[in-house]
């Protein structure tokens, strides 16, 4: 059976990947990605992102998103926007103008607002957030932090919900995934939005770890999560290696798979899991980390490793 098949049995909402425009010519991977039973659900790597879709100020871009958005939606699946807000891949207009507090206000509602408006009716949850934190649990000190404080986020919220009420907005991070200060600074972020009727729904675990290093207070963490009321999902997940690749690293990375959709299965509130793509092939990882890579369930050759196998295990 697919993954995605063997998410829905054991009651999540998808198992799904992320994917990227230019992958969509490679034939051998556009059969798996649209195998729906394998992948129920589909992250746009980049094409949703600021630069691509806002790349000058008031001028909207949305054909390669909408690219992506149509594998998913022609096929009943769910879409995953990604995202509204966040200091990378930003484009020139935003980073290198000068803007008062009022402006930048305006910048990010209607930004946020075009994009998942655009949208509205197809995404199942958007990033409306991504990566606000620092690893010691400050705020990043971005454009936007810097001209509004924390009330960017807040802005941004409100602003994706009032496009799409019935999109789920989220903030999404990676080095939360198990306690400690940075997951500590997210549930303190959550409270305080509840508190102040800011809309949020969830909380996105990215989850690009690093073979034998997966969390153990994972499933422990996602509980903490919920119990604020907002829903789970991990959103990028993917286990990297030094390479080469041995029998050993591969089975370690079995486990490490199997662990985290246990975790997930184990919280009734984790609604599902996405991978940062599926392939060795198109993995962001070794173009980030020299010398790493391996960190996906196919091989460069689309061949399964026995991370899928532990995939399966997990549920
Ligand atoms: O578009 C240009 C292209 O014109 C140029 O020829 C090429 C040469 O390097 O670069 C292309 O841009 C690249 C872009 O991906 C599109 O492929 C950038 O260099 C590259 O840095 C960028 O990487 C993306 C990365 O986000 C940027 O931070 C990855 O594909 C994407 O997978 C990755 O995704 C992020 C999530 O959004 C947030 N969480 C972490 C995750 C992994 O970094």
């Amino acid at each position: 059976a697919g993954l995605h098949a063997l998410a829905k049995a054991a009651g999540k909402l998808y198992f799904g990947t992320a994917t990227d425009n230019p992958e969509l010519t490679d034939q051998p991977y556009v059969a798996i990605l649209n195998n729906t039973q394998m992948f129920g659900q589909i992250t746009a790597a980049n094409s949703m992102k600021w630069d691509a879709t806002e790349p000058e100020q008031g001028v909207f871009t949305f054909t390669q998103g909408d690219q992506i958005a149509a594998l998913a939606t022609n096929d009943g699946r769910l879409l995953r926007g990604h995202n509204c807000v966040w200091h990378e891949q930003l484009p020139s207009w935003v980073t290198s103008g000068t803007f008062t507090a009022a402006e930048v206000t305006s910048i990010i509602e209607t930004h946020c607002s075009t994009l998942v408006g655009h949208y509205k009716g197809k995404v199942y949850s958007w990033d409306v957030v991504n990566e606000p934190f620092n690893d010691d649990g400050t705020f990043g000190q971005d454009v936007f932090f810097n001209a509004l404080g924390e009330d960017y986020i807040a802005i941004a919220l409100r602003a994706a919900k009032a496009a799409d009420p019935n999109a789920k907005v989220y903030i999404n991070d990676f080095n939360i995934e198990g306690t400690g200060v940075k997951a500590t600074a997210m549930k303190n972020l959550i409270t305080s939005l509840k508190s102040q009727g800011v809309p949020i729904d969830g909380v996105g675990l990215q989850c690009h770890f690093i073979v034998g290093e997966v969390p153990t207070t994972l499933e422990e963490n996602m509980r903490e999560f919920a119990a604020l009321g907002v829903e789970v999902a991990i959103t990028e997940l993917d286990v990297r290696m030094t390479l080469p690749e041995t029998a050993a690293l591969l089975e370690q990375q079995k486990a490490d798979y199997q662990t985290v959709i246990s975790a997930c299965q184990a919280v009734p509130q984790c609604v599902g899991i996405t991978v940062w793509d599926f392939t060795d092939k198109f993995s962001w990882v070794p173009g980030a980390f020299a010398g790493q890579g391996g960190a996906c369930p196919w091989d460069e050759n689309l061949v399964r490793k026995p991370a899928f196998d532990g995939i399966v295990a997990g549920f």
